[in-house]
């Protein structure tokens, strides 16, 4: 409970080295969350150093080119802008960890039929219980993360990048945090429970 309520989302890293063994502690509590029919439909790969600017150079290339393309409604513009900030913040994380969804693929494609979709959503779900362990662990060794699913809207340049055909779920940004935010809002808890006896 004590990392459940200290964990917030940290936007400014320290320059600090991250040890090697607090991402593989981050990795091992991952790997040991619930997955449907016990799955486990994740991989994920860590970038630090010049990894981390080439792939980060990739996200940022694949959002201009989001905003250049002529079928981008301009509704979904500040969905890009969002992005581009997202990415700022991922440049001061000195680790950036990519999630795949190992048994998904390109959220562009035609729609699936309904086994497909239930599917997705059941990875998806574990992939999430998955992210929430990793991020609890960072929290108890005093590390800072921003979970972030605006890598959507450079999906498909980051797969070709990655040269891999699994779904970009999302990414973690990772690393000794420089600001201590308050918590943000919750909704009341008898707003979000129904008891039905
Ligand atoms: C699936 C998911 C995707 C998110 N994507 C982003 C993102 O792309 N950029 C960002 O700055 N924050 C992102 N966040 C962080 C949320 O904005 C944040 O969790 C929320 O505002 C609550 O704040 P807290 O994490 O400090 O409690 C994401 C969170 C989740 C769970």
């Amino acid at each position: 409970m004590k990392e459940i309520f200290d964990r917030r989302s940290i936007r400014k890293f320290k320059d600090t080295k991250v040890p090697r063994e607090l991402i593989e502690k981050m990795i091992e509590a991952a790997r040991m969350a619930p997955s449907a029919k016990n799955r486990q439909p994740w991989k994920y790969i860590v970038f630090e150093g010049g990894s981390r600017d080439i792939l980060l150079d990739v996200m940022d290339k694949g959002l201009i080119a989001a905003l250049n393309e002529p079928s981008l409604p301009e509704a979904a513009k500040p969905g890009v802008y969002d992005a581009q900030n997202t990415l700022r913040i991922m440049r001061g994380a000195p680790v950036i960890i990519l999630v795949l969804n190992t048994n998904g693929t390109t959220p562009f494609g035609p729609p699936q039929d309904i086994f497909g979709r239930i599917t997705e959503i059941c990875d998806t779900l574990s992939i999430g219980a998955s992210v929430e362990n990793m991020l609890l662990t960072a929290t108890e060794e005093g590390l800072g993360t921003l979970w972030i699913a605006n890598t959507f809207f450079a999906h498909e340049p980051i797969r070709a990048f990655l040269k891999s055909n699994d779904q970009l779920a999302c990414a973690i940004a990772a690393g000794y945090p420089d600001e201590t935010p308050v918590m943000r809002p919750r909704k009341d808890i008898n707003d979000i429970v129904e008891y039905r006896e």
